[in-house]
């Protein structure tokens, strides 16, 4: 009889609590290291939840991709939305990716079907559009945010739906202000084509996300981790791997895509914990693959230290090891070749070498009083994959190792 396979992995333990807690669309109760940005945001709203008739604003958000940028502004209109709800306040908040809408017309047929499902798609100019939307706001005695992520997809093009959602407020003293609106942008310099009015507008108050720290990061994706997989599926110990594969470009999503390969990776070994190897096998086809290349070209003497250091990382089960272990490890391999191995100085550049060309990364730590001691971690290449690979051109070589 087939086996029927659906049955046989729904029999397997899973590793996750829940999977898509580690989705990058979803957005987490907790912000760690974003309180400061929400606070921020909280402040300059106030005036909506106390005051709503008295005050619109227009925020522009900045910073470097996949730091939290969408996932606090979503945060912030949720927390927004429940004060609302609790004093009898009809905010309505409407949340536009302009990658998704890219046109005027788009963003407007959004916004306005956030408020009236059923409104139909075509038939109207965007001018049209605005006045029904300002029309349904005076009628239902509303208050929207719209928020404008990715904003410059649309900037090139429709410069003046920002500026006509700016103005889109009644200018006569007493009128209600009834619109806000965020605007998310990576860069400041993709504004440079709005016209100064606009651009003024925008620029008024910006609130620039930083980069996360290594340690930022490694809390976000602890706790990341807590709420998508079991207690015992992971160790801070790989928290700290993956971490330090994201400070190469700070994006949490990597992260997160890191951290469900590899769960999925010791799911399909059968494995209650994730490892070291799960992780460098979950990052190997995630990075470009630039490493076989500059493998090929490497002297023998350079790839026989290379391998030492990948067998005996491989050997300590540990995320990263010392360099008198490699060296020790080393200088067996090389007595067994019949090889002089190369002094600490060479052995020290070819690490420095190693370094550049992203093969592996060097932290010194000071672990006692007798001084400083480098650790090495192979990040990119799953260890026995990258030992295979080595072998391999070593055994054209005439090298067997
Ligand atoms: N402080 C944090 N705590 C928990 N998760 C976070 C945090 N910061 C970012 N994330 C997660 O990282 C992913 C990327 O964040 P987000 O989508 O907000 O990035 P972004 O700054 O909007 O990037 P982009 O400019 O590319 O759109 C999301 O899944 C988000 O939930
Ligand atoms: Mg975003």
């Amino acid at each position: 009889m087939t086996i029927d396979f659906f049955e046989e992995l729904l029999k397997k333990p899973s590793i996750f609590l829940d999977e898509s807690k580690l989705d990058i669309n979803y957005v987490p109760k907790r912000l760690p290291h974003r309180d400061k940005e929400l606070s921020l945001l909280s402040q300059l709203f106030l005036t909506l939840i106390t005051n709503p008739n008295s005050i619109s604003r227009t925020i522009l958000i900045t910073g470097k991709t996949g730091i939290g940028k969408t996932a606090t502004v979503k945060l912030f209109g949720d927390m927004l939305i429940n004060a609302s709800k609790k004093r009898n306040l009809l905010i309505k908040y409407v949340h536009v990716n302009c990658r998704k809408e890219k046109t005027s017309y788009k963003v407007l047929i959004r916004i306005i079907r956030t408020l009236n499902k059923n409104f139909p798609k075509r038939g109207y100019s965007p001018q049209d559009l605005l006045e029904i939307i300002i029309d349904f706001l005076n009628h239902h005695d509303l208050y929207l945010l719209i928020v404008l992520d990715e904003l410059n997809y649309l900037i090139n093009k429709n410069g003046d739906l920002i500026y006509s959602l700016t103005r889109i407020n009644d200018d006569s003293v007493y009128a209600p202000q009834r619109v806000s609106v965020i605007g998310i942008v990576r860069e400041i310099s993709c504004l440079n084509n709005l016209d100064a009015s606009t651009m003024s507008t925008l620029q008024r108050n910006i609130i620039k996300f930083k980069k996360y720290s290594k340690s930022q990061i490694f809390d976000i994706l602890r706790y990341r981790a807590e709420i998508s997989i079991k207690k015992n599926g992971f160790t801070a110990d790989i928290i700290e791997m993956i971490s330090d594969l994201v400070l190469k470009n700070g994006d949490i999503r990597y992260g997160l895509n890191l951290l469900w390969r590899s769960s999925k990776i010791a799911e399909g070994r059968n494995l209650k914990c994730i490892t070291n190897e799960c992780v460098r096998l979950g990052n190997q086809d995630l990075v470009p693959f630039s490493t076989q290349d500059t493998l090929q070209f490497m002297s023998s003497q350079k790839l026989i230290f290379l391998l030492s250091i990948i067998k005996s990382l491989k050997k300590s089960k540990k995320s990263q090891i010392s360099l008198p272990e490699i060296i020790e490890f080393y200088n067996i391999c090389c007595e067994n070749l019949n090889k002089r191995p190369k002094s600490y100085s060479q052995l020290w550049n070819y690490l420095q070498d190693f370094k550049r060309e992203n093969i592996l990364s060097i932290s010194i730590k000071s672990e006692s009083i007798k001084g400083r001691k480098a650790f090495i971690n192979v990040q990119d290449v799953g260890l026995s994959t990258f030992e295979k690979l080595i072998n391999s051109i070593l055994s054209i070589k005439g090298i067997i190792l």
